[in-house]
């Protein structure tokens, strides 16, 4: 079998792990496997699935250290974002653990007498993950979890840049009591996340990534047959400074935002949207704190700025960069590649680029890296057109004193996520995740709706007045309305 490697992000030379390159056979195989086990799954008692979902948030949490140094070194992420990386992991498997003990259907009065209607969720059976490397724990944990909760057998397709993260999340669930054939891992390219999302065994495809990539899941997927598709996928998230914010808190959300994770969050602040009175003020402050941030080895509990993913990572970041400087707008720091002593990894320059037009393409595309684009604005109107005005809808913020303002933002703004004083990363499991537009196809993520991507509804109607009684017909005979 092919093999490919896991290299670390930082020092390339590290090899985190060798993995084979699964084909449309090992796939079979997995789905088989999966749907096997399944079987008895689903007959356990939803607390009873609660249960191994709860041990696995304990299992977990007491490996929370030596996750976290693994996040650092194959996702490259710092090691406290490492740490969030698992924790949100943690906290999404004692939310779930949760909700398999709380309702999950409605109970709907009948119009009819001696009937009884309610709705409850049954598993798909088979459900296929495709998953980031991003958030190599945490995404996989927002994702296996309910999917195990509804009762579904699941294949997860990692990110071949994060495949060490998801064997070891799934080492964690398994010893946690998922039964091993329940949870199965494939790895490699396209071809076993094509293989997965076209398998006619797989009840739901659960995707997170890119916009083409994401339609191309999509649509392949319903190539043998319509089944539940939920797709993540990007976002150009807005942060809006109205004249009146507090600067330094705006300041704070800004570099956190944007160069946290070093831009490589679906979340990441894509753009600083300002009005002129204070662009110039808060630009000097982000640049000042931009300047002090240490770019170094993600392990290295000193380092603020991590590596990107991959050096061919950079060269389109420094693409993008150049195309912005070539349409008008000014590099006032970084705009580079840059290499970090002792880590033969790809770094890019934490940027910040002011005179940046909304019809510019830094303004409109997913960098996924340490850009922030600058854009002015007259007004809370401008600015809320300029933050509509992408094909995204994930999340943005808005930073205001003025309650008026910040609710008239929250109400206009067609993403998914709004934050009023607070950067556009960060959002906390118990609440759904998801966007608008590009972003999504209306489906959500965590929260207690995150089971719906995974689950199908049944209705169930119960009569027992033992005669037949005709919804609709018997309530409302033709002759009353003569
Ligand atoms: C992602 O970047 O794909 O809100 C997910 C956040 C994180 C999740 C981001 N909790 O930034």
């Amino acid at each position: 079998m092919t093999t490919f490697r896991s290299v670390n992000p930082a020092h390339p030379d590290d090899v985190v792990g060798e993995f084979p390159a699964h084909g449309p056979g090992d796939v079979d195989e997995a789905v088989a496997r999966a749907a096997a086990a399944q079987q008895a799954w689903a007959r356990r008692p939803v607390p009873a699935r609660a249960d191994v979902i709860a041990a696995a948030a304990t299992v977990l949490a007491g490996a929370k250290a030596r996750l976290t140094d693994l996040v650092a070194r194959e996702a490259g992420k710092i090691l406290v974002e490492a740490g969030g990386d698992v924790q949100e992991a943690v906290d999404m498997a004692a939310f779930v653990a949760g909700q398999g003990r709380t309702a999950w259907g409605e109970t709907i009065p009948s119009e009819l007498g001696d009937k009884l209607c309610w709705t409850t969720r049954q598993p798909v059976g088979v459900v296929g993950l495709i998953t980031p490397w991003n958030f190599p724990v945490a995404i996989p944990a927002w994702k296996v979890f309910p999917a195990l909760l509804a009762g579904n057998g699941v294949v997860i397709k990692p990110s071949e840049h994060a495949p060490a993260c998801a064997e070891a999340f799934v080492a964690a669930c398994v010893e946690a009591g998922v039964p091993a054939d329940l949870l199965q891992v494939v790895h490699g390219y396209a071809e076993p996340a094509a293989a997965l999302a076209t398998h006619a065994g797989v009840g739901a495809v659960s995707f997170t990534g890119s916009v083409p990539t994401g339609r191309q899941v999509a649509a392949r997927a319903m190539e043998t047959g319509p089944r539940l598709v939920s797709l993540e996928l990007g976002g150009k998230n807005a942060m809006v400074v109205r004249p009146d914010a507090d600067l330094d808190l705006a300041t704070d959300g800004a570099v956190f935002g944007a160069f946290g994770t070093a831009g490589q969050r679906c979340t990441s602040t894509s753009r600083l949207i300002v009005h002129p009175d204070v662009a110039g003020d808060l630009v000097e402050r982000i640049a000042k704190r931009v300047a002090g941030l240490r770019l170094g080895d993600p392990r290295d509990p000193a380092t603020d700025v991590g590596p990107v993913i991959t050096a061919t990572s950079a060269e389109r970041i420094g693409g993008l960069v150049a195309g912005a400087v070539g349409e008008g707008a000014t590099a006032v720091t970084g705009g580079d590649p840059v290499s970090v002593d002792g880590c033969g990894g790809a770094f890019f320059a934490p940027t910040v680029l002011t005179g940046v037009r909304p019809d510019h393409h830094v303004a409109r595309l997913e960098v996924f890296g340490p850009v922030l684009a600058v854009i002015e604005v007259a007004d809370l109107d401008e600015a809320i057109g300029v933050v509509n005005a992408v094909e995204y809808g994930l999340s943005a913020a808005v930073y205001t004193r003025d309650i008026g303002a910040a609710l008239a933002a929250v109400d206009r703004i067609d993403t998914g996520i709004v934050y009023v004083n607070a950067p556009t990363i960060g959002a906390e499991i118990p609440l759904p995740f998801g966007g608008t537009k590009h972003t999504g196809n209306g489906f959500r993520e965590a929260g207690t709706r995150g089971i719906e991507q995974f689950s199908q509804l049944k209705t169930v109607y119960v009569d027992y007045s033992g005669r037949l009684q005709k919804a609709q017909i018997d309530t409302h005979p033709l002759e009353e309305d003569r």
